[in-house]
Parts: C-alpha cells; structure tokens; sequence
C-alpha cells in the first residue's frame, strides 16, 4: 500500500511517500519512497514565536514544491493531467496554493498511490487547514481515499520503528526554501515492542501520558494543566534571551554546564511542580514564572544563564520521570515510548533510560530528527489507518486544533 503523508499542524511543511505492508503482530514491511520537509524556524524566530497566520502563509508557499519533489523522487510523477474542477470550492481560502496547484495538476497524472493521509489535528487551526485543504483537493483530483491523522499518534508511533540511514541526508536543496530530505528507498522496520506500551508525548504543545493496549488503541493517563514542556522550553528561553525554537538551545547550554562540572547552581533552584500530587498530571506554568522572578531580580550573566537552563532542565526531567514511573506502577506496561520534540533532549532521555533500566522496561524513543514535526509519522499512522479501512470525507474533513488521542 502506498501512502502519501501530509503534515502542516505547526511550522514544519513535510511530505513524506511511503509503502508499507503488514501489521504490528504480522511481518510489517515499509519504505520511504520520497520525502521532504521545510522549516519555518527560522521565519518564526524573528518573532520568538510561531504565529498562525504567518505559519499558514508559509505552508502554502512550500507544499506544491515539495509534493513535486516527492513524486519525482518516488518516480510517480507522469506528465497527464488531472481533474481540477473543484480546486477553486475546496481551496477558496488558499488563493496562492490553488494557482500553484492548478499549474501543477494540469501537468501531472493520477499517481498510483492508496491513500492521502492528512494531520487534522491537534495544532494551530488555520495551518492545519491548509494541508487538510490541500489533501482534500488532491483526493478529489486523483480520486484517492483521505486518511484523517491524529498528530500526537504520530509522535507515539515513531519510536516503534526503525528507519534505515538516509543516503544523502547531506544533499541539502537549493537554500530558499530550506529543504530537509530524509532520502528515498530507505527501510522502515517495526521494533520488537511487546504492548502494552506506556508512551510519554512531550512537544511544544502536548505534554500526555498515554496506555496503549496496541496500535490504534489510546487511553490518556495524565497531561499537562497548563503549558505543554516543549512551550515551557521556549518561554524559558526567551526569558533568558536565547533564540526560538528554545529547547536545542537550552539543551546545548545544560549540557555545557554539566560537561563543565558546574556544580555551584549560582544559588538558583526551581520548583519540581505537582511532583509528589496522586494524579499523572503535569504543570508547567509555575517553572517560567520562577524563572521570570530570578531573571527580573537580577540581570543574570552568561554562566548564571546556563545555570539556570540546567536547573530547569533537571526540574523537568525529574517530573517527567517520576511520574512515567509511577504511570509504569500504577497501570503496568511491557515497554516506554517517548515522542514529540523535546523527546529529542539528552537529558530527559538519559535520566528516563537510568530509571527505566532498573526496572527492566525497555525505552523507545526516535532518532532525534524524527522526534520533531515530520511527515513520516503521519504517514504510519496514516497507514494503519488506511488498513482498516478508517477512510475520511473529503467534503467534511475539518481541523479540529484541539483534537484529543
Ligand atoms: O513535536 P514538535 O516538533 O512540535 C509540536 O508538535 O509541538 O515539538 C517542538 C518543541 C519545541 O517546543 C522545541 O523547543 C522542543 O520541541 N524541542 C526541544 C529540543 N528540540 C526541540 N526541547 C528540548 N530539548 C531539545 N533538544
Ligand atoms: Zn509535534
């Protein structure tokens, strides 16, 4: 089955083709065929933050290059020509990319492809629905089912498998747009995981705790009551004046001080919220507000910046598995993912395998570039999706920015 993924729920435009068989008990087999990605970082980090309207301007620029560059890299692009009577109804609020669309289509055939998987949710509406959009049109062109994925089944999905090295990860496009290829032909894999799994999504807008008795199955045991970690990185980071996104930079200065044996914290401690509460919850308001007193109380220097990037690093990471642990106690599980972008950071993974270790659970976790945004792991969950037949109506497929596992 070939799958094509679409995602655009933040700042990240990836379109990611892939083949798969099998199922989770059953042999399954996978490849990527073409895939490519484009960041807006360093767009939104003129503004030290991501801004929809901005993000939605973005996506509309980069998905008709990247699907071109995608089908070309899969060999599924056939000079032909494809209905596009329903492009000016279906992308009436994307005028750009429905004029780019338009040109490309009338160029481009039918591509011998089994489903369009879509992010509809959770994440910044008006970015979501322009690759709901722009899925929506090409099921109805090409006459392809659409496939609704749930971006945090995604981030749970991709640590259970294993992608083959990228051929020319290096070979970086043209510089504008920035263009990321994980690279065509690669293996995927599916780990041996034995369920069920307790996974801990960690991004810049989810902070969950979820059971999952196997694949398609989701029971949320726990989630933040306030801002997400990944949110709490970047408001740290901006209070300490690094740049967006915070949580690499943040992670680069506390592995610095660790390296540096920077033992002396410069007398600066932070909360560990809701550690010791009964519930599988998570706060994380209270850190950036104790972060904010210690940097409005005194200009910190250079070394009492990396100071405090440690000390909230640890604060996190200390949350984070205790109550992964005590999830593990209370309701059991075989094996621990992590996922989401700041599943990414040393620390929290280093600090989590330590705990996890003795208590003989094994870890998950993705290769870093996939913890972040990527079309990859929507186009697995897409998958098994699609295997089950769980098609979506493109007439009434929505962004739902709040979408629940
Ligand atoms: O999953 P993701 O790419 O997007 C969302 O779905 O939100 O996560 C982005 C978040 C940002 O908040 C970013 O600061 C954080 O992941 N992040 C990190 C690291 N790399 C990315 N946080 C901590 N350490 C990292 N190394
Ligand atoms: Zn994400």
């Amino acid at each position: 089955m070939k799958i094509l993924a679409i995602e655009t729920s933040c700042d990240e435009t990836a379109i990611c083709l892939i083949e798969a068989s099998g199922t989770q008990d059953r042999e399954f087999r996978g490849a990527i065929l073409g895939d490519a990605l484009v960041s807006q970082a360093a767009t939104h980090a003129e503004f030290g933050g991501v801004f929809p309207n901005v993000a939605k301007r973005e996506h509309q620029i980069a998905l008709v290059p990247l699907l071109r560059h995608v089908l070309i890299e899969a060999k599924l692009l056939k000079s032909g020509k494809s209905d596009i009577s329903h492009l000016p109804r279906i992308l009436e609020r994307e005028g750009a990319l429905r004029r780019e669309l338009e040109e490309f289509l009338i160029n481009a055939e039918n591509p011998a492809i089994d489903a369009i998987a879509v992010t509809h949710g959770p994440g910044l509406e008006p970015a979501l629905w322009v690759g709901i959009n722009f899925a929506r049109a090409l099921s109805v062109s090409w006459n392809i089912p659409l496939v609704a994925v749930n971006h945090m089944e995604g981030h749970l999905l991709m640590p259970l498998f294993d992608v083959g090295t990228p051929q020319h990860h290096s070979n970086i496009l043209p510089p504008s747009p920035p263009l990321r290829r994980t690279g065509k032909n690669i293996g995927i894999k599916m780990r041996h995981v034995d369920f069920p799994l307790l996974a801990l999504l960690i991004s810049g807008g989810h902070t969950e705790l979820v059971l999952s008795e196997r694949i398609g199955m989701y029971e949320i045991l726990g989630r933040t009551r306030d801002d997400a970690v990944g949110e709490a990185y970047d408001k740290v980071a901006r209070l300490l004046g690094l740049p967006y996104p915070g949580g690499p930079e943040i992670s680069r200065l506390s592995e610095e001080a660790r390296e540096e044996h920077e033992a002396s914290l410069h007398g600066v401690s932070l909360p560990r919220p809701m550690i010791n509460d009964p519930s599988l919850d998570f706060s994380f308001a209270g850190l950036k507000t104790a972060v904010r007193r210690i940097v409005e109380r005194s200009a910190p220097k250079e070394a009492d910046v990396k100071a405090i990037a440690r000390e909230f690093e640890d604060a996190v990471a200390e949350v984070l598995v205790k109550k992964t642990v005590r999830a593990l106690e209370e309701r059991g599980a075989q094996s621990v993912a992590i996922g989401g972008g700041v599943s990414s950071n040393t620390n929290t993974r280093r600090e989590l395998a330590k705990a996890l270790e003795s208590m003989n659970v094994p870890l998950f976790a993705p290769p870093p570039e996939l913890a972040t945004d990527n079309a990859l792991m929507i186009a697995l969950a897409g998958y098994f999706r699609a295997r089950q037949q769980q098609f979506a109506d493109a007439e009434t497929l929505h962004a739902d920015g709040n979408l629940s596992l």
